[in-house]
């Protein structure tokens, strides 16, 4: 897949016209894993230390596709002024890009399940009127049990349509990219 590297973001996000799709999740879930098992390269940087992605990230597939990686949530050891610099980021981006923006995939872990702060996001993107879809992470390291309980816990939210990964495996990749395809193209 043929994948570029088109820049790193904390203001004065671009203008371009391209038609994008969104990863977001709890600090450590897997986004930069999963945007680089997808385009088949290591183009996002992934670290063992969590809230390691600290500004918006942007690449282009197949030279027409966005995918963005933004910085995770949920990460205990920051402080109230790095929350908060965070939400306004995350705030004036999805207002900057809402024309532009054809769906956010909203990551799990599926060992973890829905957090509070994952539920909220699924809130916050149904009342701001954005197409999400959720994609669960990281199966490899979840049991068959954790994984039935994640998936319960999201129906309970209202969520029967899950996306299973493992950026380890491979695993997810082919459902990934056609629901990208879907949601760009249909
Ligand atoms: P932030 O940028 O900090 O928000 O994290 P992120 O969501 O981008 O996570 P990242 O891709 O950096 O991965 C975090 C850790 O989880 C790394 O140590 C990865 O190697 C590991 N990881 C990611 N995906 C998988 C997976 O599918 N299976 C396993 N076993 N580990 C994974
Ligand atoms: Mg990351």
């Amino acid at each position: 897949m043929k994948v570029e590297f088109l820049g790193s973001y904390r203001e004065d996000l671009p203008k371009d016209h391209f038609k994008e799709v969104v990863f977001v999740g709890r600090s450590n879930v897997g986004k930069s894993s999963l945007i680089n098992m997808l385009v088949g390269e290591p183009v996002a940087r992934v670290s063992k230390e969590p809230g390691r992605t600290r500004s918006i990230n942007a690449f282009l597939l197949e030279g027409r596709i966005k995918l963005v990686d933004v910085p995770g949530y949920g990460f205990a050891k920051v402080s109230k002024a790095e929350r908060e610099s965070w939400k306004r980021l995350i705030e004036s981006y999805f207002r900057e890009r809402r024309q532009n923006i054809r769906c956010v995939f909203v990551l799990i872990d599926s060992k973890v399940g829905p957090t509070d702060l994952d539920k909220l996001m699924i809130e916050w993107l149904r009342h701001i009127n954005i197409p999400y879809k959720v994609v669960l992470t990281k199966t490899d390291k979840a049991s068959q049990k954790e994984l039935s309980k994640s998936l319960e816990l999201l129906k309970v939210v209202g969520v029967n349509e899950v996306i299973i990964t493992s950026a380890k495996e491979g695993k997810g990749k082919k459902e990934l990219y056609r629901s990208i395809l879907e949601v760009v193209e249909g």
